[in-house]
Parts: C-alpha cells; structure tokens; sequence
C-alpha cells in the first residue's frame, strides 16, 4: 500500500501551509476575537485556486484532485478553523454539487465564478425542524406556470451572509417523503430572499452564518440541479464530500493543538526541567499525534476513494467521526498542558477548544456518521 503523495499534491500542501503560516494565522485571533469574516484572505484563496480546486479548469477551477484539496484544507484551518470552513462550504458544498450535477447554463453561469473565488456560495439543507433527519424539510417548492415558488426558512447557513448564490432544498411533493425534494441553484439576491441577523457562536467566530428567509421567491424551471425530486440524493452525495473536507478542517485544529502544546511544553519549566520532559505530558503528546494521524489516514483514503469515483459515504463519515473526536480530545489535552494559561484568550488554544467543537456538529453530527457506518456494516457483515 503506498501512503506517497505525488510532486503536485506536496507542491499544494506546501503552497497553503506557507500562505496559512505568514498570512492566514497572524490574523486569526483577531478575526476570531472581532468575529470578523476574512474578506481579504477569501480574495487571496481565491488566487491561489482554493476556492475551487477540484473543479476542471474549464469551468474554472483548479484541476486539482480531493486529495489536493484535503492536504490544503488541513494547513488553512491549522492557522484559522473559520477560513477553513469558509473554503469547504465553497468547494464542497457549492462547486461539486454544481460540478456533478449541473447544466451547462449552471457550469456558465455559477460554477466558473464560484471556482474561480470571483464570489461566494453557500447550501441551504438545514431547517429549524430539519437538521440531522434532513429529509423532513418543511420549505416548499410549488410549480406555478413555468416558475417555482419557494418559500420556507433555512437555519445555520454557513456562508451566507457573504455568498451570491445557493444551493437549495425544498420539497415539491411531500406526499412523496424524501423522493419529494429538489434541489436549486439560487441567486441570493432573488426577489423575496432575505437574511437574519449572523449568529453568535461559540466557535469559528470569522466564519459567518444565518438563517434565510424565503418568502415566494419565484425562480425558472432551469434553477432545479439535477432532476425534480432528486434533491435528497444530491443532497447525501454532497454531503458524502462535505464531510472529506470537515475530517480535514478538524486535523488541522488538531493539529494546531498539537503544534502549539510541543512548542509551550518545550520552553515551560515546572520542578527544573520543561514540562516537555514529564511522562504525564509526553503521554498527551503522543496520544495527540498518533490518533490525529489514524484520523489523517482515513480521510486520505475517504478522499482518493472520491477521486477514483467510488461510493465512499461510510469512509467520509469514518474519517469525520475520528478527525472530530481527535481534534477535541486534543484541544482539551492542549488547555490542560496550558493550564492557567490555556484557559486565557491570550493564548490559541482556547479557540482551538472552540472551534474544534462544530466539527462534531455541522455536516452531520457524531451520531448521524455513526448511523451511517452501521448502515454500511450491516449491510457488509
Ligand atoms: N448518496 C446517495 N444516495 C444516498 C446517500 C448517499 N450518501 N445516502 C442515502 N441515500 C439515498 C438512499 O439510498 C435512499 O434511496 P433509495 O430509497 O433509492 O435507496 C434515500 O437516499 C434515503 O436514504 P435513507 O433512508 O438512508 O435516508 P434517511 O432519511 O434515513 O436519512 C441520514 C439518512 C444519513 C440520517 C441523513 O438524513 C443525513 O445525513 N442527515 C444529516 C444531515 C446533515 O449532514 N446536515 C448537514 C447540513 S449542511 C451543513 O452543516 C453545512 C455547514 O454548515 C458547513
């Protein structure tokens, strides 16, 4: 089995992790503290190609592969968690389902400017009632004439204060149940579509979200991506991807927990010596560093399944349940080598505490990655 990156995905990785350590990471304790969204670091991926990297350049993106995109997620979200979940949303959530399932007019039309970073995106899925059991949407989809009106509300909508455009689910035929959903490529500026005030959060505090609000937002026939009634799977197959780039946002706290304690355990003296040389914190190190790269191993692997256009819904959701719960068991070990200090905000830790925790939340929870483990052990075994 060989684990070798190739030359253009170490060139990739090199290229975010010098971008992220001199650009990105002086900025992020104030973006965090300020809860300020990047707009000048979102500009600068955007010349780097990270706003779309897995799509083809024809349609303006990078012609990169996931594996690429893994890599450069880590390092961007090691220096600032809300950068990366600005970049997944982007590349994910916006451009694949696009890239998958769109027409040419779409590919034109959003999917070259989205690649190209030349605006933003974001994926309406989540509802007040429909968070984990998204196929219980409450948004309706009504077929008047050759337009369908929309109307609903969305909840938790990452990006979408900042975004142009959405990918949107609503149900046109709930007698239907999950069979009953389409999808929408949507203009945030569409008559009737407005915004709720950007949430407060615990964490990822530069990354912005909020509820929509549709009120009869009127669109044409060739807003629907892919096929009416399709949208639930366009839905789950996105989100199959979603969670590729959530594992690696999650390595990259993980990461920057690690990084950080090596760097306070080696020049912190308690009892004579760097507290780097008692077990009890040598024991912390070493459990960080081996399940962040069981968890780095298995999104590795969830990522070149996407690329070889293998089902690979269970692996993604592996990689996201252990790069989740990696990350924070290791900023909660990273607050405790701290001590008094990692409780502090002068300190980075504890933004890694609270941005590690969405990773265990958003894209699926914890609970909805084992569901679909089980389902595929079940079905396997
Ligand atoms: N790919 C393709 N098709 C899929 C699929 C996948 N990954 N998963 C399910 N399907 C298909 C099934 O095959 C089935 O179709 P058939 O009947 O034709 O076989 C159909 O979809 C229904 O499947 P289920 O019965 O398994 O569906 P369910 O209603 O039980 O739901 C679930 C399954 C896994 C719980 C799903 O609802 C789920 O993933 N919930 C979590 C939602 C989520 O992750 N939300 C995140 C919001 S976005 C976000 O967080 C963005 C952000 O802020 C950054």
């Amino acid at each position: 089995m060989d684990f070798a990156l190739t030359e253009e995905q170490k060139l990739t990785r090199q290229t975010a992790r010098e971008f992220a350590m001199a650009e990105v990471l002086p900025q992020a304790s104030k973006n965090d503290e300020e809860h300020r969204f990047p707009s000048d670091l979102v500009k600068r991926l955007a010349g780097l190609g990270f706003l779309g990297m897995a799509v083809p350049e024809a349609h303006g993106g990078a012609g990169l592969d996931t594996v690429s995109y893994v890599l450069a997620m880590e390092e961007i979200s090691r220096a600032c968690a809300s950068t990366g979940v600005i970049m997944s949303v982007n590349n994910s959530l916006v451009c694949d389902p696009i890239n998958k399932f769109g027409s040419d007019r779409q590919k034109r039309e959003w999917l070259v400017p989205l690649a190209k970073g030349e605006i933003l995106g974001c994926f309406a899925l989540s509802e007040p009632e429909a968070g984990s059991d998204a196929a219980a949407q409450k948004t309706t989809a009504r077929l008047v004439g050759d337009e369908w009106v929309i109307s609903g509300t969305k909840n938790f909508i990452t990006n979408a204060p900042n975004a142009q455009v959405t990918v949107l689910f609503a149900m046109n035929a709930p007698e239907k149940g999950y069979k009953g959903i389409t999808a929408f490529v949507v203009p945030m500026n569409t008559k009737g579509v407005s915004l709720g005030p950007p949430d407060k959060k615990l964490g990822i505090r530069a990354s912005q979200s909020c509820q929509i609000f549709l009120e009869d937002v009127r669109v044409k026939g060739d807003a629907v991506l892919g096929e009416v009634g399709g949208g639930f799977k366009v839905a789950m197959s996105t989100l199959d991807g979603g969670r590729i780039g959530i594992a690696a946002q999650a390595l990259g706290i993980g990461r920057a927990c690690l990084e950080d304690s090596l760097e306070y355990a080696k020049q912190r003296k308690t009892f004579g010596q760097p507290i780097a040389q008692h077990q009890a914190i040598q024991w912390k190190l070493a459990d960080m560093a081996t399940e962040l790269e069981a968890a780095r191993l298995l999104t590795w692997r969830a990522a070149s399944l996407k690329d070889r256009g293998i089902r690979h819904s269970a692996e993604s959701a592996m990689a996201k349940l252990l790069a989740s719960d990696a990350a924070n068991r290791a900023a909660r070990e990273a607050v405790q080598i701290f001590g008094g200090y990692g409780y502090l905000a002068d300190y980075p830790v504890e933004r890694h505490l609270r941005d590690a925790k969405i990773t265990e939340i958003y894209e699926g929870t914890s609970e909805i990655q084992r569901m679909v483990i089980a389902q595929k052990v079940l079905t396997d075994m």
